[in-house]
Order: C-alpha cells, then sequence, then structure tokens
C-alpha cells in the first residue's frame, strides 16, 4: 500500500519584503524524498468525519464502562506508520501531535518491530521484572546503551520509574532526602524522627516545600498536582499542598522588539522567585528544590530566555535549593537538542532532570550527591520496564543514524518560518508563532477559534493538539521531515483562507 513520495508543490501566499503579497510556490526536493523512510505513508486519506461512526460507537461502548468523554477518536494502531495516524474508521491523518509527544521515532517503525521479533528478546517482553530488587542481567548495561548514552552533562547517576508523574514524584523525594541529609550534617537520625515520620509529623515529616511556577505542569499525583498550575480541572476538588508558587515571564512577541519589555518581565519574575523563599523560610517552609520546564508546554508553549534559565539555576544555588529540570515534554530530540535546556549553557548542570514521553521510560538523571542513602527510598514494585530500555536502546541508534537532531532543526525551521508567513497572512487568527526545533506553536484569538481549527485541520487529515487557553501545539515524531511541513503549510494555509 506504500507509494513512493511526489513531489509536492506547495501554494502558500507570504510576506516578502515590505508587506508584499506574493504567490510563492515551494517544491520538495528529489534530496528531501530520497532520504525519507521508507514505512512512511505519502499522505492523509480522509474517508469520513473524525471521529467517525465506528469511532462513535465503540465511544459509546467505553464510556458505560469509564468517562471516556476526553477520547478525540479510537486508533488502528496496526495500520498506523511513520507520521500517519489511522483510525478505526480507516482514515489516515498526518500526526503532529504523536501521542501527546509521545512517539519518538515514528509508527511501527521496522528498526523496532524487527526488535521484537528477535527470539533473544522475547523474554524481556513477556516477564516483567521487579526491577528494584530482581533486575535482568543485562539491566546495567542496557541502561548504559540507552539512557546512560544520553545522559545530561554532570548527571552520572539514573532512576527509571513508569510515568511523568512518577518520575517527578520521586525527583521530589530525592531532592527532600538530600535537603534533609544536609541539614542533619549527613549524620543518623534520631529516634523522634523515625517516631515523628510514622504519624505525619516534623521532624520525622518536614515542612520542605517545592518552588514552581504558575502555568506549570509536572504531572497528577498529589505532590506534583502541588507544583501544577496549568489548568484548574486537574487541581479541582484535590487537596493540596502549601507550596511557593512564582510568576513565569509572559513574553512578548516578535521577541526582537520587545528586548527591553521581556528582559524587565524576566528580571521581575526572578525577584519574585528569590523574595518567596525568602519568605517560606521565614515560614519555616524551607523551599529544598525548584522545579522548572524548560518550555511550559501544557500550560501553553511559554518560553523563556536562555539568560531566565541561567539566572535561576543561580538563584538555586545561592539558597542551597536543588534544581529539578522536567525534559518530559522536551527532551528527547524535538527541540533539536537532546535535552532541551542544553540550550541554557549552564556552567553547573541542573540538580535533577525528569524524562518520560519520548523516552519511552519515565525516569530521572540525577548527581551523584544526591545519591539515597538507603535501600527502598526511592523505589516502587516495577521502577520502570526493562522491555522500554531495550526499545529506548534502539531508537537511540535510529536518532544517531538518520540524525534526527538535525533534522528536528531543519524540519522545525520549515515549520517555523511557514508559521509566521501565514501569521503575517492572518493575523486575526495566528499570533505569537515560536518554537525551538519541532517544538512549536502559536496562538489563536481565543479558545472556541483554537478548537475550530484543530477540528477542521482534523477532517482535512492533520492531528494537532491545543495548550494553554488558546495555543495550537506542534509535537511530531523526530521523523517529521520538510516535506511533512511542507504538507501541512499547505492543508493549513488552505483552512485559514477559507475560516469563517
Ligand atoms: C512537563 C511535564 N511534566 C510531567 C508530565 C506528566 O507526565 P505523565 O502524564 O506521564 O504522568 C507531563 C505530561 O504531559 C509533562 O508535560
Amino acid at each position: 500500500p506504500l507509494s513512493p513520495l511526489p513531489t509536492l508543490h506547495i501554494q502558500y501566499y507570504c510576506v516578502l519584503g515590505s508587506m508584499l503579497l506574493l504567490p510563492r510556490q515551494r517544491c520538495i526536493s528529489q534530496a528531501a524524498a530520497k532520504i525519507d523512510v521508507d514505512f512512511d505513508y505519502d499522505g492523509p486519506l480522509m474517508k469520513t468525519e473524525v471521529p467517525g461512526p465506528r469511532s462513535r460507537e465503540l465511544m459509546k461502548q467505553l464510556n458505560g464502562i469509564q468517562n471516556a468523554e476526553a477520547i478525540h477518536f479510537f486508533c488502528n494502531y496496526e495500520e498506523s506508520r511513520g507520521n500517519y495516524l489511522v483510525d478505526v474508521d480507516g482514515n489516515r491523518m498526518l500526526d503532529l501531535y504523536s501521542q501527546i509527544s509521545s512517539i519518538p521515532i515514528g509508527y511501527s517503525h521496522p528498526s523496532l518491530m524487527k526488535l521484537l521479533q528477535q527470539p533473544q528478546n522475547l523474554s524481556t517482553f513477556v516477564n516483567r521484572p521487579a526491577l528494584g530488587i530482581l533486575p535482568p542481567g543485562n539491566f546495567a548495561e542496557k541502561l548504559k546503551d540507552s539512557l546512560l548514552s544520553v545522559a545530561p552533562k554532570g548527571l552520572n547517576q539514573v532512576v527509571t520509574m513508569s510515568c511523568g508523574s512518577c518520575s517527578n514524584e520521586n525527583a521530589f523525594k530525592t531532592i527532600f532526602m538530600w535537603y534533609r541529609n544536609k541539614e542533619r550534617g549527613h549524620v543518623g537520625v534520631t529516634k523522634e524522627e523515625l517516631e515523628t515520620c510514622m504519624i505525619n509529623q516534623t521532624p520525622g515529616c518536614p515542612d520542605y516545600s517545592i518552588l514552581s511556577f504558575m502555568g506549570g505542569f509536572h504531572g497528577r499525583t498529589m505532590g506534583c498536582l502541588a507544583a501544577t498550575h496549568s489548568k484548574a480541572i486537574h487541581k479541582l476538588d484535590i487537596p493540596s499542598l502549601d507550596w511557593p508558587m512564582a510568576p513565569f515571564p509572559r513574553l512578548r512577541y516578535p521577541l526582537e522588539e520587545f528586548v527591553k519589555e521581556n528582559r524587565q518581565e524576566e528580571a521581575r519574575c526572578l525577584e519574585e522567585v528569590e523574595d518567596l523563599i525568602v519568605k517560606y523560610r521565614k515560614k519555616k517552609k524551607v523551599v529544598a528544590g525548584i522545579i522548572v520546564e524548560p518550555i511550559q508546554s501544557e500550560g501553553g508553549d511559554n518560553h523563556a530566555s536562555d539568560d531566565f534559565f541561567r539566572k535561576l539555576r543561580d538563584i538555586a544555588r545561592k539558597h542551597g535549593c536543588g534544581f529539578l529540570v522536567d525534559e518530559i515534554q522536551t527532551g528527547g530530540g524535538c527541540t533539536g537538542k537532546f535535552w532541551a535546556h542544553e540550550y541554557w549553557g549552564l556552567d553547573d548542570p541542573a540538580d535533577v532532570v525528569s524524562f518520560s514521553k519520548k523516552m519511552m521510560t519515565g525516569g530521572f538523571f540525577h548527581k551523584e550527591e544526591l545519591r539515597p542513602n538507603a535501600a527502598y527510598r526511592i523505589f516502587n514494585t516495577w521502577m520502570g520496564d526493562p522491555s522500554k530500555n531495550l526499545l529506548l536502546a534502539e531508537v537511540m541508534n535510529v536518532i544517531k543514524r538518520e540524525d534526527l537532531l538535525n533534522n528536528a532543526t531543519h524540519a522545525g525551521k520549515v515549520l517555523l518560518t511557514g508559521l509566521l508567513d501565514l501569521q503575517a497572512l492572518y493575523p486575526h487568527l495566528i499570533s505569537r508563532a515560536r518554537g525551538r526545533g519541532t517544538f512549536c506553536s502559536f496562538d489563536a484569538p481565543n479558545d472556541a477559534t483554537r478548537t475550530k481549527l484543530i477540528a477542521i485541520a482534523r477532517n482535512k487529515g492533520v492531528v494537532l493538539g491545543g495548550c494553554g487557553d488558546r495555543s495550537i501545539r506542534f509535537r511530531p515524531t523526530l521523523i517529521f521531515r520538510d516535506h511533512h511541513a511542507h504538507l501541512f503549510l499547505n492543508i493549513f494555509s488552505d483552512i485559514l483562507a477559507d475560516f469563517k
């Protein structure tokens, strides 16, 4: 069913020079077509509206068992390949959302399929171990092949977990234990501490806090939720903790026009961070750690400058707080660097970096200094899944072999340039186009328009995601190439031209 890629002729209008509007032809070179993976489809193919009749029927069925209102449509993963997601009604869509940013190298990648067919790997998929106590013989070796091969500079320790929330939750615990140990002066614990921790009292359970940012998203478990401030629906009815929340910069675009204003805005937020640390120390709710996303993703793709993050790191160090960078959405190469925080050029690395999604397994890297001082302190039954490490090791090979970080930079540039062109033409529909690598987004004028644009795009064969209160985000796989960007821009420019 896979036909060779056609040469695509993409026509949309762009602004050249001083507001001169000209039609522009964008042609995909043969070279671009040649490097394409042969398992990808050659374009969207739509048969019904999405969700189609079969999806609707299945939604009704599932809704009888659980609240299934979040479901967009049901999928046929056997037929999904490369950048294309196929649904149960036979619609084939260019997927720019990739399972909430969690598919690294596309659907049904042949290298991963092959891995599963190798007899020596079968037992890893069948026998899921309690990794913390009974790991397989090749566990350390596979961690070296996969996660440790991309460990952020200065972080040589890694712990695997099963999802993003679980990773941050355990990263918080790691920071608290490290902080308490520092405070104690690395001496043994007292009888009082051992007794009081059993009844949720100090000093056994110290009144420590983690400072987070408004608009941040770090997961939905109880501790993570206390650091999450993106949407009310995530937090409603759940008891929480009195932990400090600092404002995150709200940058004005285009960045080059608002250099002074944005610098002032970032300085304001950093000042607030320091004030909160001091205030919470006075309240005896010491800030043991700071958590931050390199780009606030769920909260609306909010960016800050590299300088902001360098200064934030300095503040964390100055006050003795652990610095936790949540790379769960930004990590894995989509920004053009393996970790988005590599752009900051930190002198002193982060203390902890959490990951999940495109990394196939959850977990976190940390400095040796933060190693727990006893067994079972950071622990759960599964501690991840070795079959995911096996897949991840192969994903790493593909990323290197196909130079996918440079691909993300290149395809991202095509995508963002196109979005900026469209923004110039349709400023009433698109504003604040922004991004790093393929991790791009723009704002619609309001939530209703955003929702409508996503729905129209889906019916035209493009899956997009929303974030924040009115942003549309791009989270394609790492095998999203220039011609996929052109294909999307072509479809989307038609949508914008016809939008009523
Ligand atoms: C930055 C960030 N942190 C944490 C999480 C939570 O991960 P999970 O949904 O796997 O628990 C997410 C999920 O979207 C995320 O984007």
